[in-house]
């Protein structure tokens, strides 16, 4: 481990969770090719997200993480870009509102493509087919040859990131942010809903305010923060040759960054102390995070944190937490407590997503919304008690009209509804509703804190 990082040492180590791709030749030559591509983000950017992320970690700011479980090259258009800013900006004005905090915008977007999964092969009618791994690899169709690892599908996703991130930034800077636009967030299907109307009341009291400080002289024209904002973007670094490609040699600093987002974590199944992710993530510079499972052990947890921040700086290290409502007040009490009495800065979230999955008599995989309410309750609850900091919130979710996680107050979704709109290419997402209603849950536990 203390042997000389570079960005390909990670291919000494054992790994899992990789593509076995046929032609060893033109991997090499698309990996070449991407190599050869711009970065998707500027390493100065990612020294902006980590400056944040402590924030974060010294509880000045909340942490908004979100987006698909998987992108899919089929959804790539400029609705669902939309919507997720829309859905997120709202989610950020709701918790800043009340808390007076800044909310930090991360989007698992712009190359959450690569999926880890539970098996090799996977079962479709009877027919065995190897598994799908994510648009970036191979096809989700139940055809034996889409299902071949194509590397092909490296420089199309490394296309998507790029025009996603492209529109992105254009929202970010060019109006869509503009906090005048409050009320044109609240997303076309959500207006009668009461979530919606709820947002509204919230919405002119921002209108109002603002004209009250555009009297004053304050505007956007003046002070740029009430007219943009910055969203940020992060994947889970699952495939490691695509993040090896687009690692850069920073020339203001001589470090290296992993240029295909802003911020990279390891997923639960890719964590192992002596395997290749912790090697590629050691030796880059970016924020990054790391999922932290039931499985975690104490002194496990310890030295992953020592391996990847050792000279302990605040907002390097996210840990994302995602125990599942029943199992996060036996666990994740003690693990916390083992961290801060050792003085460890990281910046603590809650995933209520990953440990709260159901398969439903339908067949349908799915999460119900009063879990994910409850393990988020019981993450600050938990923080309350210890007097540390809970830092922000990691979910899968979508701003469109999704019926993929039942339950919620407002929108309650049944078993039966989940025929109606299930789209995800993998986990289930929150909706807007599910995704507001969250955000206000949140914000009042803000606002209490
Ligand atoms: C994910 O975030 O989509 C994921 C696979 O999570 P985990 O690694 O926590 O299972
Ligand atoms: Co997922």
């Amino acid at each position: 481990m203390n042997k000389i990082w570079t960005p390909s040492s990670w291919r000494d180590f054992p790994i899992k969770q990789q593509p076995i791709y046929e032609d060893q030749k033109k991997l090499k030559k698309i990996e070449d090719e991407l190599s050869s591509y711009p970065p998707l983000i500027f390493a100065e950017e990612a020294r902006r997200l980590k400056a944040q992320l402590a924030n974060v970690a010294n509880g000045e700011a909340f942490l908004l993480q979100g987006g698909d479980c998987a992108e899919s090259f089929k959804a790539f258009n400029a609705n669902n870009i939309k919507s997720l800013f829309q859905i997120m900006m709202q989610m950020a004005v709701v918790m800043t509102f009340s808390s007076s905090k800044p909310v930090v915008k991360v989007g698992r977007v712009a190359g959450q493509f690569a999926k880890p999964r539970s098996s090799d092969f996977e079962n479709i009618e009877g027919v065995e087919y190897p598994s799908y791994r994510g648009d970036i690899v191979n096809d989700i169709e139940a055809d034996l040859k889409k299902r071949v690892p194509n590397p092909k599908k490296l420089l199309k996703a490394y296309n998507q990131s790029a025009a996603t991130l492209n529109l992105l930034r254009a929202f970010a800077r060019g109006g869509m942010a503009d906090l005048n636009k409050v009320h044109k967030w609240n997303l076309d299907y959500m207006q009668d809903h009461p979530l919606g109307e709820k947002y509204e009341e919230l919405a002119a009291r921002i209108s109002q305010s603002l004209k009250f400080m555009e009297a004053c002289g304050v505007n956007g024209a003046n002070t740029p923060q009430l007219a943009q904002t910055v969203l940020y973007t992060s994947h889970e670094a699952l495939l490691l040759n695509y993040e090896e490609a687009l690692t850069r040699l920073d020339s203001l600093t001589g470090d290296y960054y992993d240029c295909s987002a802003h911020m990279l974590w390891i997923g639960d199944r890719t964590r192992d102390l002596n395997e290749a992710h912790i090697e590629y993530f050691r030796g880059i510079k970016n924020p990054i995070g790391c999922k932290v499972g039931p499985t975690m052990q104490e002194d496990e947890l310890i030295q992953l944190i020592d391996k990847l921040n050792p000279n302990n700086e605040a907002g390097r290290l996210n840990l994302i937490v995602r125990m599942g409502a029943s199992k996060i007040a036996d666990i994740y009490p003690k693990l916390l407590a083992k961290v801060e009495s050792e003085g460890k800065k990281v910046v603590w979230s809650c995933d209520p997503m990953h440990g709260n999955v159901e398969k439903t008599n339908n067949g349908y995989k799915t999460r119900d919304f009063a879990n994910i309410l409850s393990e988020v309750k019981q993450f600050f609850q938990i923080h309350k008690n210890q007097g540390s900091i809970a830092g922000g919130i990691h979910l899968e979710m979508t701003g469109l009209d999704v019926t993929e996680c039942t339950g919620s107050r407002s929108c309650a979704i049944s078993t039966e509804d989940l025929t109606s709109r299930y789209h995800t290419q993998c986990d289930p997402r929150l909706n807007a509703d599910q995704s507001l209603e969250l955000a206000f849950m949140i914000a009042d536990t803000l606002k209490e804190a």
